[in-house]
């Protein structure tokens, strides 16, 4: 039986009884919206933990403006069959009142790895998820937390967070999930007008060109970062960046002859499409 719970407290106390069970807890926050890429995240939490927590909430914070808020979607019935589908134990669905009361003046900030990439593009953005999150492991106490690798900086900061401030939480990042012809799975996707979505696939056009390329033995960032954004470049109405850089720090590349993020952002029309590989660890996108 999947409980839905809107109260923070209530969601601690059905988290606390697990716990109090001897049971270990599984988390994965979601904005809703679920495809097959939240559902391998919830497969995986299942496969570390004994009790399940969802939690779907549309974070206002971690949206800037003239960014897609209002639109984003929302598909609560059927996130709510997803979730009982999988037999998750807990799913907390809160009001953003609920979550940021009146008075909440409270912010978690990372330094150094939030700046490139889509800190560059999205400014307060990484503010917006790791306040939400913190939130979100203090409400659930997990052992384990799950996010998607499609989101790779996010997931590299927020196991730094829990790293930094000692949270006793495996933070664990999950493979990006693709349709058939190798687009990234996205709740974005869904914005996607039919010659947007073949024009979408200039991203993982380019991710693979540079794949091959290193698999032949291409080990020069430049030639690898400019062989990913030839198709983004000629497909998209605009990229916000296709970058080589580090896979652990996001910086510049420290060790490319071993390993090398690649990592996209570009819009087509209103949508924004986030992509990436990890040369010498992925398989090929
Ligand atoms: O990746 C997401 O869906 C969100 O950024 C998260 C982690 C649920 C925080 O709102």
């Amino acid at each position: 039986m999947t409980a839905v719970v809107r109260e923070p407290a209530d969601f601690r106390r059905a988290c606390d009884e697990a716990r109090g069970r001897g049971q270990r807890v599984g988390l994965v926050p979601t904005m809703g919206a679920l495809h097959a890429g939240h559902l391998s995240l919830i497969d995986e939490a299942k496969a570390r933990a004994d009790f399940i927590a969802v939690t779907i909430f549309v974070n206002p914070l971690q949206f800037g403006e003239g960014e897609d808020l209002d639109r984003y979607p929302r598909t609560m019935e059927a996130d709510l069959e997803g979730c009982r589908g999988r037999d998750v134990d807990v799913v907390f669905a809160p009001d953003p009142k609920a979550m940021y009361p009146d008075g909440f003046q409270t912010q978690v900030s990372l330094g150094e790895i939030t700046k490139p990439l889509e800190g560059e593009f999205r400014p307060g953005h990484f503010d917006g998820v790791t306040t939400v999150v913190t939130k979100l492991f203090n409400l659930t106490g997990p052992s384990v937390a799950v996010f998607g690798r499609k989101d790779y900086q996010q997931w590299r900061i927020l196991s730094r967070l829990a790293l930094d401030l000692d949270m006793p939480i495996e933070v664990v990042g999950c493979a990006i999930i693709r349709e058939a012809d190798g687009l990234a799975l996205s709740s974005r996707n869904r914005y996607l007008s039919a010659s947007e979505r073949k024009r979408a696939l200039g991203i993982v056009t380019g991710l693979r060109a540079a794949y091959d390329a290193w698999t032949g033995g291409q080990r020069n960032p430049d030639t690898l970062r400019a062989l990913a954004a030839a198709p983004v470049e000629a497909l998209f109405d605009r990229a916000d960046y296709v970058a080589a850089a580090d896979p652990e720090t996001l910086g510049a590349p420290e060790d490319p002859e071993s390993r090398l993020l690649l990592a996209v952002a570009a819009h087509l029309g209103k949508t924004r499409l986030i992509d990436n590989v990890v040369l010498g660890e992925d398989p090929r996108p």
